[in-house]
């Protein structure tokens, strides 16, 4: 059903993003780390998030790990629930970029589709997908989780990688690759990614 059909108009708030950036002083934008399990998605996400807020910005992660304890508790990894997990993510962090707030969402968003939808979601001026990478076998050997032995004893089902596909980006603004360089490394370069195109 439309908007115009439920009878909802939008108001228009006396505090625009744009005082709000100019207070914070800085832009706010969603970086979209995609990537598989084990590549390091979240905990570059996290750490450049401590950079960031140590120097002042309004930064805030969302990490597939929490949000799927909360706002997507209700949701499996099938190829649906999946697409639905990251069109919840798309339109909280459009909101948190209303509010001026830098975004870094880690998801491992397998799908070119559901990739292209949260960016049409947010707006081409307001999205960055970041790719973090690393070879399979190499993410498999990390299995920081153990889910990856689960996976392959087919004990989880849907696993992305193992039973579930990755699309890779096809025109990621940013390639990590996380068995070349160093963490330290990683997040200097994601920061330095950020604090530019963030800059007013
Ligand atoms: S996404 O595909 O919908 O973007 P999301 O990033 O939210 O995934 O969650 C991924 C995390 O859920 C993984 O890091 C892993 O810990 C856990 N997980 C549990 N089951 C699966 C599965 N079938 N496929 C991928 N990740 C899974």
């Amino acid at each position: 059903m439309s908007k115009e059909k439920k009878n909802i108009k939008k108001f228009r708030g006396e505090v625009s993003r744009q005082n709000r950036e100019y207070r914070n002083k800085h832009r706010a934008a969603v970086f979209w780390f995609t990537g598989l399990s084990g590549s390091g998605k979240s905990t570059i996400a996290h750490a450049v998030e401590k950079e960031l807020f140590d120097s002042m910005m309004r930064v805030y992660v969302f990490d597939g790990d929490n949000v799927r304890h909360g706002l997507c508790a209700d949701l499996s990894f099938s190829p649906t629930a999946r697409t639905e997990n990251i069109r919840r993510i798309a339109e909280v962090s459009k909101l948190f970029v209303e509010n001026s707030t830098v975004c870094l969402c880690a998801f491992i968003s397998p799908l070119l589709s559901d990739r292209q939808m949260a960016r049409d979601v947010i707006g081409e001026n307001d999205f960055y997908e970041i790719f973090i990478t690393c070879p399979l076998a190499i993410c498999e050997d990390r299995d920081v989780k153990g889910y990856y032995k689960l996976a392959r004893e087919g004990k989880i089902k849907n696993y992305t990688g193992i039973s579930a596909p990755y699309e890779v980006p096809e025109h990621p603004d940013l390639i990590v690759e996380t068995d070349k360089e160093t963490l330290e490394e990683s997040v200097a370069r994601v920061k330095e990614f950020i604090l530019e195109k963030v800059k007013l």
